[in-house]
């Protein structure tokens, strides 16, 4: 299993250069199937995620042509409406392809994901949503089984949560239902906003994505259409915390500042300097002050930071409290930062940093994406080697991320 060897201790310097948002890639990705004209998407983030959903968009009849960040998806016909386990099981997104395959084949069958590190994670308000859009949903054998023979009809769906991807797979199924559609307590996230600008490229009738309230006009059919991916957020947060933390001076390039409000604020809270121009610029402060966070849907601070916000946390001086409310288990990382050193207390959904602590260099496990970011992060100012192990969890989401750092002055590699 591969791992990365870091040797902190060394201020990061210079620019990197953000990739497209692996969030906003995988629905876009699924939204071809609502066509069988090729779907261009450009800026798409070389991660594993993606390599799996083209896999899985494989298997349900697409040809998918991936030429860089370029890919070319082309559905002419639904063989398969199936997202089998062995797909479900490694990437949950892939629930993604229930709402466009019942709108244009009338029918899905995909596997239930099963358990996650960071929480239950049901599908349960996708399911209830169809539902309301006029499916017949029965679970067998561990999969859902949808159906809309006729095609699916308009409706008002009020998510009992927010929800990102039971938002998009929602408004993937309203924009081929009959009549209109209204989604109320959506998502606002920007990858929601960015799905619904391809949808409406595509001929899609949309109003108001990226507001807690969604109208989707039906249309009886959609065209293909070329589409850039927006800007990773969590990947430029990440960026900007690894300056943060080095006390060191980054630009990160290509990032959205409006997507990343919430983070700037509280780094701008905690001493950092952040400058927000063409790019983002974080000069690291000499002395950081610990700040309390509260992880919240969009526009709040995202739990996809949280981790990587903790390993701040550990070189801020004083006590701070994290609350993480979106996911009830994901604290992972505390356990493994404290190997390092940090001085962390978890009571139930909050958890107390008290720093600041010298980290120094431990073997330590990744459990999830963010989780190995953070172990990444706090490798960066730990002294001597940390050895982050199961690094596939990171190369899901992150784009070489090895290289980035380096290239910005990082001692960090990948060995086998
Ligand atoms: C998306 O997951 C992201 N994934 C996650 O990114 C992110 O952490 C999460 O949104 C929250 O921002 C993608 O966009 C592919 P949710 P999603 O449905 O849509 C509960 C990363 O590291 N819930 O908004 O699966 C759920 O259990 C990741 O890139 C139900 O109860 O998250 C959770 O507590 C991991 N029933 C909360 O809602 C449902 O039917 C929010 O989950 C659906 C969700």
């Amino acid at each position: 299993m591969e791992k990365f060897l870091i040797h902190g201790g060394r201020p990061l310097h210079g620019r990197i250069a953000v990739s497209g948002a692996k969030n906003a890639a995988l629905p876009a990705m699924a939204a071809a199937l609502l066509t069988g004209e090729p779907v261009r998407l450009e800026n798409v983030p070389r991660v594993r995620d993606i390599r799996t959903m083209a896999r899985l968009l494989g298997t349900i009849g697409a040809e998918v042509d991936a030429a860089g960040g370029r890919h070319t998806i082309r559905c002419g016909e639904i063989r398969s409406p199936e997202a089998p386990y062995e797909l479900v099981k490694t990437m949950r997104a892939s629930s993604l392809v229930l709402g466009p395959l019942v709108a244009r084949a009338g029918r899905a069958r995909v596997s239930l994901p099963g358990g996650c590190a960071i929480g239950a994670r049901p599908i349960n308000l996708h399911l209830q949503g169809l539902e309301k859009l006029g499916a017949r949903i029965r679970q067998e054998h561990g999969y859902i089984e949808a159906e809309a023979p006729n095609g699916l009809r308009g409706g008002e769906v009020r998510f009992e949560r927010i929800t990102v991807t039971g938002t998009e797979d929602l408004l993937m199924a309203a924009v081929l239902a009959e009549g209109d559609t209204v989604l109320e307590n959506a998502a606002r996230e920007p990858e929601v906003a960015d799905l619904a600008a391809l949808l409406v490229r595509m001929g899609a009738r949309i109003e108001g994505a990226g507001t807690g309230t969604i109208r989707v006009h039906g249309v009886a059919r959609l065209a293909g259409a070329t589409h850039a991916i927006i800007p990773d957020r969590i990947e430029a947060g990440t960026f900007l915390l690894a300056g943060a933390i080095t006390g060191g001076e980054l630009a990160i390039t290509g990032a959205r500042a409006d997507h990343l409000a919430a983070l700037i604020d509280r780094l701008r809270e905690a001493g950092a300097e952040i400058k927000v121009g063409e790019d983002i610029e974080v000069h690291g402060a000499g002395r950081l002050a610990s700040v309390d966070v509260t992880t919240e849907e969009f526009p709040g601070f995202a739990t996809d930071l949280q981790a990587q916000w903790m390993a701040l946390m550990t070189q801020a001086h004083g006590a701070s409290t994290i609350t993480e409310t979106i996911f009830e288990n994901r604290f992972m990382h505390a356990l493994e930062l404290a190997r390092m050193g940090a001085d962390i207390v978890i009571e139930g959904r909050q958890a107390v940093v008290r720093g600041k602590t010298p980290l120094s260099g431990a073997g330590v496990i990744a459990s999830d994406l963010r989780a190995s970011a953070s172990l990444v992060l706090a490798g960066l100012v730990a002294a001597d080697e940390t050895v982050v192990d199961r690094v596939y969890h990171i190369d899901r989401g992150y784009e070489k991320i090895e290289e980035k750092l380096s290239a910005v002055g990082a001692r960090i590699r990948r060995v086998g």
